[in-house]
């Protein structure tokens, strides 16, 4: 076995010597965005800003060229608070921006913390993704600069201010700065006196995009797909130079290097938003048409008895598969449970799904013909990522399930599965879980064909899901006034047995990442070694319950619950449960519930949100993507 790294604090993928799939600590949220080129508004600039983030919104920042020098605006809380301190400054335009969206690891959330940092001179500006982990040892060097902030950012203002002083040149200053500094980063620095932009990039996304004489530089390359012609996706060690709107790429020793440029898949924005009071809400409006098109799509090849079609995925590779670990983190690993539980029930193939941020830290267990499927909408949540790196390492074959075609999930998974769930806004996962929901079942239905399991039996079943999801859609204020009824109960239990584990975890989830409120999540079995206890008329319980083959199983559940005095809502296909709400769907197959019983779950939080006045689509101290580990 080949280790490629020793020191368990790398940035790059690891296997300890006790071979547990690697472990390492970086710190790469946040998001950059910059422009040169004409001058542009900086209030649209500073919309550009909003898209990323999702990348973290607790402080922003924005440093744009003057003739005055560099003016810098920096806040607490989105963008759109940095907006508002932009009103006095209507109209004025800059032909260099940068500006940055920050989640806090170092430093607490403060406006002196929030990037761009600057150099003691106010001459060189930075924003930063990423840890510099060598930033005391460098720091404890710098003593004769004053550090403003509590970031580890602000030291490459200060030690780029030193070479500039000793008239180093931009290409002498990035392979200075890669020889010095450890850790994870994707780097820009604005060298006013000289005119400079220089990019760095390390084991951190960095993007440039190009459009005629226009140079954006992003984080995210679906933030900018919009108004760029090319993208270069810098690599890692290789640096940049921009000066008078030319762009020269440089290794870490200063040498010229050549870079690819690809064309650009323009991104389609959500459209209808306006319609709805929130990003989430519109997304779980938007899986009527997505789950309308993702099945029709899907089907054609199971009913023509044709192998399904992915194709980013050799069929060849997948025939011999014998077990399949599936992973992913947050609701996604909601789906990678859900995905298991299928795919033993359909194929019979050993399969466990974990929980990402554990599975790195498992032993890796090699047994042959192993399919490794990763899963993350974000396609760049961290803990995914190392594990897919490590596996590569290994020689493993890795099948890669994403939203984002340029993700780091999609480009290095030796399969991918891209799901077309379109743009997810809002903080929190709705119509990209369904998207997950569905890939998982269609992928187990191809694993079946290849097997010659007779799947004809599902088309049925899969047929009527679009009209079951509109039925739903349609009856939405059913879970208003279900919210509006329970809305001010503090503590909520979601139940569910076989296939709709997932769904009651993901029910809990939802419900406190985006009111605040306990929720717990649990196999409805387990209620009576322990959860039990909890109940009281204050409780609250969500049962899934379609009567699928074990529904006499959640019946006692729900009845051991209500015995004790809880109110239970369930959501079922039988109206003659005995439950104190309900709300019905459609009946299907087992296999295909947890899909249609999750949207009135959403729906139920996110309406106790809005009762509760939070923001709902930037719930408190999360991101979008989380890419920490
Ligand atoms: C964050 C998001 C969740 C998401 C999880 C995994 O916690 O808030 O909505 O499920 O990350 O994200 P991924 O992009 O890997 O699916």
């Amino acid at each position: 076995m080949n280790h490629r790294f020793s020191n368990t604090r790398k940035t790059r993928p690891n296997f300890t010597k006790y071979g547990a799939i690697s472990c390492y600590h970086t710190e790469i949220m946040c998001g950059i965005f910059a422009y040169i080129g004409k001058p542009k508004s900086i209030k649209l600039a500073l919309g550009w800003l909003q898209t990323l983030e999702y990348r973290g919104y607790d402080s922003c920042g924005v440093c744009f060229k003057t003739k005055k020098g560099l003016k810098i605006i920096k806040t607490v809380g989105g963008v759109d608070n940095l907006t508002k301190q932009l009103r006095t400054l209507n109209g004025v335009v800059s032909n260099r921006i940068i500006a940055h969206t920050r989640w806090a690891t170092h430093g607490k959330v403060s406006t002196l913390n929030a990037h761009p940092h600057t150099s003691c001179n106010n001459e060189v500006a930075v924003v930063h993704n990423g840890i510099i982990e060598n930033f005391n040892k460098i720091k404890s060097k710098l003593r004769n600069h004053k550090f403003t902030s509590q970031t580890d950012t602000e030291l490459i203002a200060h030690l780029v201010e030193d070479e500039i002083k000793k008239n180093k040149s931009a290409k002498d200053i990035i392979k200075y700065l890669y020889n010095l500094i450890e850790g994870s980063y994707a780097i820009v620095i604005f060298l006013d006196s000289r005119d400079e932009i220089i990019l760095l990039r390390k084991d951190c996304p960095l993007v440039v995009g190009l459009n005629n004489s226009e140079i954006y530089i992003c984080s995210d390359s679906q933030a900018i797909s919009n108004f760029v012609n090319r993208i270069i996706y810098l690599h890692n060690n290789t640096g940049a130079i921009i000066k008078e709107n030319q762009i020269r790429f440089v290794n870490s020793l200063g040498l010229p290097v050549s870079v690819q440029e690809e064309a650009v898949q323009k991104h389609v924005e959500n459209s209808g938003n306006k319609k709805y009071k929130h990003h989430m809400l519109h997304e779980i409006f938007e899986q009527e048409n997505l789950i309308y098109t993702a099945i029709n799509h899907r089907l054609k090849d199971l009913k023509n008895d044709g192998i399904i079609d992915f194709s980013r995925c050799s069929h060849d590779a997948l025939s011999n598969v014998k077990r399949i670990v599936i992973f992913g983190c947050g609701t996604t690993y909601h789906a990678c449970l859900y995905g298991s539980y299928l795919m033993r029930e359909l194929l019979g193939i050993h399969t466990e799904a974990w929980i990402a941020s554990e599975l790195r830290y498992s032993k890796y267990i090699h047994s042959p013909n192993t399919l490794y499927i990763g899963i993350s909408q974000s396609g760049e949540t961290l803990d995914t990522l190392q594990i897919v790196w490590s596996l590569k390492e290994r020689g493993e074959k890795v099948l890669g399930i994403t939203n984002s075609p340029s993700s780091q999930l999609a480009k290095e998974s030796d399969y991918v599965i891209l799901m077309k769930a379109g743009r997810e806004i809002g903080v929190a996962a709705t119509k990209t879980y369904t998207a997950q929901l569905l890939e998982l079942m269609f992928f187990t239905m191809m694993l079946a064909q290849k097997q010659k399991i007779n799947t004809k039996f599902y088309i049925r079943p899969l047929e009527k899901l679009p009209a079951a999801v509109s039925n739903i859609l349609k009856r939405h204020d059913e879970i208003r006034d279900l919210a509006e009824k329970f809305y001010r109960h503090k503590n909520y239990m979601f139940i569910g047995r076989k296939f709709n584990v997932p769904t009651a975890y993901e029910g809990a989830l939802k419900l406190k990442e985006i009111t605040y409120l306990h929720a717990e999540g649990y196999a409805g079995g387990e209620m009576k070694h322990g959860p039990i206890a909890l109940v009281d008329k204050e409780l609250i319980t969500f049962a899934v319950a379609p009567e699928d083959p074990i529904f006499s199983k959640i019946e006692s559940n729900i009845s051991e619950i209500k015995s004790r005095g809880g109110k239970i809502i369930c959501i079922t296909t039988s109206k003659q449960l005995n439950t104190d709400e309900m709300f019905l769907i459609p009946t299907n197959h087992e296999f295909f519930y947890p899909l249609l019983c999750i949207i009135p779950l959403h729906l139920f939080a996110y309406h106790v949100a809005d009762l509760l006045g939070r923001e709902i689509d930037k719930p408190r101290n999360l991101a979008k993507s989380v890419t920490v580990e």
